[in-house]
């Protein structure tokens, strides 16, 4: 029978997953990772990590589902996007990878929008310039390390540079590409008119491929030590938001995803280069070949819940793992509104929809009659209400929301299920295998080594729906009342967030 390989190089880990050809998942294994962040508002990682984690999560998931190796047909990539791995000659890397999350580059952000132009910008690459994403990048490596960057002879996404490891192949895939800022949508190739605004040149860029494609095949040294076949294809893949999309069957209009992770991320497909004129989402290519999607993104979601479960653990002087299901057993005895208490995810800086680094995370309403369990019940509702916001703009945009497919951890957590239905105001649906990107990417190889026809045959055949959480009137009363206040409350603390943000950079605090 023959299997089927995703990997994903994700930003806690690399998570492998074999399933068989009617998409049925046989085992995943994940390697963790860290990440250092040397500088406020920097975040890094060592691409050789990736690439050990790889390893360790490929080996370990033969381990678990003892198949013959010798039947899997194909190997699908995808990964944590918008990364800048910078490589010299030979492939040595220069300098840890700057990381999605990174927000250094607000200056270089500046610079880009005057070279390109901000609606020429918009035009050409979907989004305005912003600061996870990977041009900049580039950009402030020129500006704050010309050694390093005299030494750059190639630059790649994170996920590829473990197919350079993989195959000894430099190649991308559109739906990753896009969130580079230096892809023309439209063509799903390089832009030339940004590369020279931004004197970047052409050559340090991998060739693009559509999701599906063939992209090369395993080294024989790799494919020894990994126990696999040598020549084993390995496909494009794409962007972990892009193949998880496969995964969910968010492949036409009408249905979304709501996906809390790390990020959280709202994600609607669309069948041409849709934009929004103001750049509050983001317009991507889709991991279907020649066609798009829209996403709004929240930085911290499920990073927010890990925050707050981290600074409960530390306060019970470590002799109790607080865990998330002991964190939502407590939310659960806190009505829906926490009692008049809100959270503003922004512990990492906004994009969706305020698109401000400096952004800073708040919890308002707290009385002498909120305790732990409201806090973490209101960081629970707040992530939610973040993502309510990507759906304000998808809806003025006409986007039909009918249906909202819940994925990543927070799929798995029945509150923060409810909590979506609820503030959504639409069915919930999660599916049978919830495997986030690396399924999507699994699907994705079985296209390209062809035993599905095209993504909606290969969705057909493995997507399925587990179960239907639906919206409870009561509390949708109760969370629109505090929606409404949260909308407000951004604007009303902008100017203090951004006060204290300089001033911890200036260390005034
Ligand atoms: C999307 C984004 C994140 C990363 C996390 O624009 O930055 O979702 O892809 O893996």
């Amino acid at each position: 029978m023959p299997y089927l390989l995703g990997l994903d190089i994700g930003t806690s880990g690399a998570k492998a997953l074999l399933c068989n050809e009617d998409g049925r998942v046989l085992a995943t294994a994940t390697s963790e990772y860290g990440l250092s962040a040397p500088h406020p508002l920097w975040s890094e990682q060592d691409p050789l990590d990736w690439w050990r984690g790889a390893q360790e999560a490929l080996r370990d998931v033969f381990k678990e589902a003892s198949v013959d190796t010798a039947q899997i047909v194909g190997l699908g990539l995808t990964g944590q996007m918008h990364g800048a791995t910078f490589l010299g000659n030979d492939g040595d890397i220069i300098r840890p990878a700057l990381l999605w999350n990174d927000q250094r580059t607000a200056a270089e952000c500046d610079e880009m929008t005057l070279r390109v132009g901000a609606p020429r910008l918009i035009e050409i690459a979907g989004n305005p310039a912003l600061t996870g994403f990977q041009a900049p990048k580039i950009l402030w490596l020129r500006n704050h390390e010309p050694d390093n960057f005299a030494r750059v002879t190639q630059v790649l996404l994170p996920k590829d540079y473990i197919r350079l490891k993989l195959t000894g192949v430099s190649a991308t895939d559109a739906a990753d590409a896009a969130g580079t800022l230096l892809l023309d949508l439209h063509k799903r190739d390089w832009s030339n008119e940004i590369l020279t605004a931004l004197d970047i040149p052409h050559d340090w860029l991998p060739k693009v491929y559509e999701g599906p494609q063939v992209t090369g095949s395993l080294l024989e040294d790799v494919a020894d030590v990994l126990g696999l076949p040598s020549g084993t294809p390995v496909i494009a893949g794409g962007g972990d938001n892009a193949t998880a999309a496969i995964g969910t069957g968010i492949v036409k209009p009408g249905v979304l995803s709501s996906s809390i992770g790390t990020s959280g991320v709202l994600f609607a497909h669309a069948d041409n280069a849709a934009f929004d004129p103001q750049g509050r989402l983001h317009s991507f290519c889709h991991s279907v070949p020649n066609q798009y999607h829209l996403m709004a993104v929240t930085l911290a979601a499920g990073g927010s819940l890990r925050w707050m479960r981290d600074i409960l653990r530390e306060s019970d002087s470590g002799t109790h793992e607080l865990s998330y299901n002991e964190m939502a057993v407590a939310a659960e005895m806190v009505p829906p509104g926490s009692e008049g208490l809100l959270f503003l995810p922004y512990l990492t800086g906004e994009r969706t929809p305020h698109l401000d680094p400096l952004a800073r995370g708040a919890f308002v309403g707290l009385t002498t009659r909120h305790g732990a369990a409201h806090m973490i019940r209101a960081v629970m509702e707040g992530v939610v209400f973040s993502l309510r916001d990507g759906l304000t703009i998808m809806r003025e945009l006409g986007i039909a929301a009918d249906e909202i497919c819940a994925t990543g951890g927070g799929a798995r957590s029945p509150l923060w299920r409810q909590m979506q239905a609820d503030i959504y105001g639409t069915s919930v649906v999660t599916l049978v295998a919830e495997e986030g990107p690396a399924y999507g990417a699994a699907l994705l190889a079985g296209i390209g080594a062809g035993l599905f026809a095209d993504v909606p045959d290969a969705v057909n055949k493995c997507v399925q729906v587990a179960q239907v959480t639906e919206p409870n009137p009561e509390a949708q009363e109760k969370y629109n009342y505090n929606y409404a206040v949260y909308r407000d409350m951004y604007s009303n603390l902008r100017d203090g967030m951004h006060r204290l943000s300089n001033a911890t950079k200036t260390k005034l605090v």
